[in-house]
């Protein structure tokens, strides 16, 4: 056999394979840093993956908005330079307009009733808008904490709002709601935060347990208002793109092992709120 001929036989066998069996490494973006709870479920979400496969299939995480803020995200994955994301539902809010339904102020004051919201068939369809309204497949939902406030001063009632430039996640929703108080909503993405908080750009923060201790917020804002003012979903997005080119084995593959890790990523959220709150309640200088 000659070498052409060995060459062709080879990209023959190669070309042959079938879809099932071809090696593929996901990019997952998120906004969030590596010590985030969100994080720790795409790096052991890899680890299903892989195993589940037999080493076919992987995700490599795109961490603290390295990609870009979710907005640029998600239009990467509109045209498939992006394969994958977990995104916030505020994000996804100016597209899926019905989705701020989910960000309604006090629909539940608790972390458990959150999860019960999430886990329903509503949310659920609410999920069958995102391909036409964002070129993205929504897998499943999972959540980060409660929101509460922490402020550089004291506050002593709802009223005392007002005038205050307080920081949000970018959605109309959530700005709406700060507005009716007389505030000064400021949209800002997470990894912007802190050092506008530091330099008094903002007076306070819309924000969860989990994100107030990842970046020691209350070193700037000690006081910490216990609100439970709305609930935060998350979404696990793939490029409709991308997912039009796996086999129907793939895709189920990668559907049970997003949705276990969602899951998981709920649970947790679920049973660690309390902890979370406890710890802070430990943080120097914080006055709950
Ligand atoms: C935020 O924008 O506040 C946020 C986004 C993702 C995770 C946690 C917080």
């Amino acid at each position: 056999m000659t070498w052409k001929t060995l060459i062709a036989a080879t990209a023959a066998v190669v070309l042959a394979l079938p879809a099932a069996a071809q090696t593929r490494e996901f990019r997952l973006g998120l906004i969030t840093p590596p010590a985030h709870v969100w994080n720790q479920e795409v790096a052991a979400l890899n680890a299903t993956l892989q195993e589940r496969s037999g080493g076919r299939m992987s995700i490599v995480a795109f961490p603290s908005g390295q990609l870009g803020n979710e907005a640029t995200m998600l239009q990467q994955m509109q045209t498939g330079a992006l394969d994958m994301a977990w995104l916030t539902t505020a994000e996804l809010t100016f597209r899926v307009p019905d989705m701020a339904a989910l960000h309604a102020p006090f629909l539940v004051t608790n972390i458990a009733d959150a999860a019960r919201v999430f886990r329903s068939d509503v949310a659920r369809e609410m999920l069958d808008a995102l391909p036409r309204a964002t070129g993205t497949v929504g897998l499943c939902y999972a959540m980060i904490g409660m929101r509460q406030m922490v402020m550089r001063n004291p506050i002593a009632s709802a009223a005392e709002l007002s005038g205050q430039r307080i920081r949000i996640t970018p959605a109309p929703a959530i700005s709406r709601f700060f507005e009716m108080f007389g505030a000064a909503p400021a949209p800002m993405p997470l990894p912007a935060i802190y050092d506008a908080l530091a330099n008094g750009q903002v007076d306070g923060l819309d924000m969860d347990y989990e994100s107030i201790i990842n970046f020691r917020y209350y070193e700037h804002a000690p006081y910490l208002l216990e609100t439970n003012h709305h609930m935060f979903g998350m979404v696990a997005l793939v490029s409709a793109r991308v997912w039009a080119g796996l086999s129907a084995e793939d895709r189920a593959l990668i559907t049970d092992a997003m949705q276990l890790h969602c899951d998981r990523t709920v649970d947790r959220f679920v049973d660690e709120e309390q902890g979370k709150l406890d710890r802070l309640r430990e943080a120097p200088g914080i006055r709950i």
